[in-house]
C-alpha cells in the first residue's frame, strides 16, 4: 500500500482511503518526541505529556528545523533534525497494520530545497521510500475535491508553523499552480510566542516575578497560551490558570490572568499585518472561492480579514482544516496505485535557483514561478590556468535571503588552460520539485561525475543503524 502522510509543525496524519487511527483512537498525533532513555522514544501523545515536567528531553515544531543543519543534544548523544523527525515517521508507519511500499509526503509549497531534502532524508532514514513530495495546498485542494471542474481556488494553509497561499486553477483533471506565497516561519507557534511573551511580562510588572528563568514553568506557559489562544476562537475572553508555577516569598505562587480578543489583538498586530501583506502579495480578483486548511485557520480574526480582503467571494468553511491536507495526499495515493483515475498536478517553482558567480553575484538560473518539471542548461568556464575540476555553488533565493544548497564539484579528463574549458551544467526540477544538476564537458561531449560538499542535508538515501536501534513507542 501507498499511504499519504501529513507531516506537520504541530500535528501529523497518516492516510490511504481513509485516515488512520493511532492507538489512542485519534487520528492525530502531535508531532512531538521524548527521549525516554538511550534506547527509547516516545512519539505523539505520550511525549506531549512529559513536555510539563521534562521540556528538556522534549522535541517540538522539529519540522521548522529540517534542512537547516540544526543540531540537538539529548542525554549527551547529539541529533540532526532530520534523525528526530524519522521518529515520528516511524510511529506513523507503526500506526497502520498492513505493509507500506511507499509514501506521499506532504510538505508547505514554500519549503526550499534544503527543507524538502531534510523530509526526504528523514523519512528515508524511517525506511520509507518517498514516490512523491506533494505541496500541501495542492494535497488541500485534492481533498477538497478530486472531482471539482473549472475553477480558480486560493487556499489558505495556516498550520502550527507555515503559512502557505497558494492561487490553483483546477480544470479538466488539471490541478494547475498558478502563484505561492506565505512564509515558511510564520504559523500558530508565533501567536504561542507572543502570548507567552505577554504574560511573562504582566507577571513581571505585576509581581516582580520571571517566568522566563524557569524552563518547566515556560513549558506550562507555552502549553496554557496554546489553550488560551483556542479557547479566544470560541470566547470573548479566557482565564489562564497555572497553580504552584513559581514562588513567591517562600510561598506558592498561582498564576491566573485573564485575556480578551482586544489584547490579543493588539499584541500581535505585528503578525496579523503580515497576514494580510502576505495574502494580497498572491490573490487576485479572478478567485472562485477560498478554502482554509490548517488548525490556525481557526483564528478568531482570520475569517472577518479574509472577509475584508474579499468581500464578495465565497469562503469555503466546512473543511475539516486539520485533516484535508491528509486526506489529499491519502487520495493521491490511490491515484499512484491505480485506483482513482489519474489527475495531472502542475506544481511551482517558490523560489528561485542559480549559482554564486567568482564577484560574489547570485546569477539566476532557474526563476521562482517556472513550472515542473522543468531544466535550463548554463555554459560555465574555468577561471585559472591547469584547472581540472570546476565548482559550482548553488544558491537557492528565498526573498532576500540566500539559501546555500551546496557546492557541486565536477572533474574533467584533463587540465585546461584558463578560459579553455566549457562545461554546460543543467538545473533540473525533478516533479518533487528537487533540483538535480548533471554536467557535460562540451569539450570532450563526456558527462562530468558530479561530488556534492558543502551541503546541509544528505541527498542519499542513507541506513542510519544508531538510529534504527531505538524503540519507538
Ligand atoms: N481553535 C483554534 N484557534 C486558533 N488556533 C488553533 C485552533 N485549533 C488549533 N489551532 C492551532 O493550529 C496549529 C496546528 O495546526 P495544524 O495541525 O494544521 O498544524 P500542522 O499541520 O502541524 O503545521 P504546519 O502545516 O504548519 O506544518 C497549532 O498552532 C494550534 O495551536
Ligand atoms: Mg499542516
Amino acid at each position: 500500500m501507498i499511504v499519504g502522510i501529513d507531516f506537520g509543525t504541530t500535528n501529523s496524519l497518516i492516510a490511504n482511503s481513509e485516515i488512520f487511527i493511532n492507538e489512542r483512537g485519534s487520528r492525530i498525533t502531535p508531532s512531538i518526541v521524548f527521549f525516554r532513555n538511550n534506547n527509547e522514544v516516545l512519539v505523539g501523545d505520550l511525549a506531549k505529556s512529559q513536555m510539563y515536567i521534562r521540556p528538556d528531553k522534549v522535541i517540538l515544531n522539529v519540522k521548522r528545523d529540517l534542512g537547516k543543519g540544526k543540531e540537538y543534544i539529548i542525554n549527551n548523544e547529539k541529533f540532526k533534525a532530520e534523525e528526530i523527525a524519522s521518529f515520528i515517521f516511524k510511529k506513523l508507519k507503526n500506526i497502520v497494520n498492513e505493509e507500506i511500499s511507499s509514501a506521499v509526503i506532504t510538505v508547505p509549497a514554500y519549503f526550499d530545497d534544503n527543507q524538502r531534502n531534510g523530509v526526504l532524508e528523514a523519512a528515508s532514514i524511517a525506511g520509507l521510500d518517498v514516490v512523491k513530495l506533494l505541496n500541501e495546498p495542492v494535497a488541500a485542494a485534492i481533498g477538497y475535491g478530486i472531482n471539482i471542474e473549472n475553477k480558480k481556488i486560493l487556499v489558505l494553509d495556516f498550520g502550527g508553523g507555515t503559512f502557505d497561499i497558494t492561487l490553483m486553477e483546477i480544470k479538466d483533471d488539471v490541478f494547475n499552480v498558478l502563484k505561492t506565497g506565505g512564509s515558511s516561519e510564520l504559523g500558530g507557534i508565533d501567536f504561542d510566542n507572543i502570548l507567552v511573551n505577554w504574560i511573562v511580562n504582566t507577571v513581571k510588572e505585576k509581581d516582580g516575578i520571571d517566568l522566563n528563568v524557569d524552563p518547566v514553568a515556560l513549558q506550562q506557559l507555552y502549553i496554557h497560551a496554546e489553550n488560551a489562544k483556542i479557547d479566544l476562537s470560541v470566547v470573548e475572553n479566557t482565564d489562564i490558570i497555572i497553580p504552584y508555577i513559581a514562588t513567591l516569598n517562600n510561598r506558592p505562587y498561582h498564576l491566573n490572568l485573564n485575556i480578551n480578543r482586544d489584547i490579543f489583538l493588539s499584541i500581535s498586530k505585528g503578525l496579523i499585518e503580515k497576514i494580510e501583506k502576505l495574502i494580497l502579495e498572491v490573490a487576485n480578483e479572478e478567485i472562485d472561492e477560498i478554502i482554509f486548511v490548517g488548525g490556525s485557520s481557526r483564528l478568531f480574526f482570520l475569517k472577518e480579514l479574509v472577509k475584508k480582503i474579499f468581500p464578495d467571494k465565497k469562503i469555503i468553511s466546512d473543511l475539516n482544516p486539520e485533516e484535508i491536507v491528509v486526506k489529499g495526499a491519502g487520495l493521491y495515493a490511490q491515484v499512484l496505485e491505480g485506483k482513482i483515475n489519474n489527475i495531472l498536478l502542475r506544481d511551482i517553482l517558490p523560489h528561485s535557483l542559480g549559482v554564486l558567480d567568482d564577484e560574489g553575484n547570485f546569477i539566476e538560473i532557474l526563476k521562482s514561478g517556472i513550472h515542473y518539471p522543468s531544466s535550463e542548461t548554463e555554459i560555465f568556464t574555468n577561471t585559472k590556468d591547469n584547472q581540472d575540476t570546476i565548482i559550482i555553488k548553488v544558491l537557492q533565493k528565498k526573498n532576500d535571503e540566500m539559501i546555500n544548497l551546496g557546492d557541486f564539484e565536477f572533474k574533467f579528463s584533463k587540465k585546461w588552460k584558463k578560459n579553455e574549458a566549457r562545461i554546460a551544467v543543467n538545473f533540473s526540477l525533478n516533479i518533487n520539485g528537487l533540483l538535480e544538476i548533471t554536467a557535460e564537458d562540451l569539450n570532450t561531449g563526456q558527462s562530468l561525475k558530479g561530488k556534492i560538499t558543502n551541503a546541509m542535508v544528505n541527498r542519499k538515501s542513507i541506513n542510519k543503524d544508531f538510529i534504527n536501534n531505538y524503540k519507538i513507542i
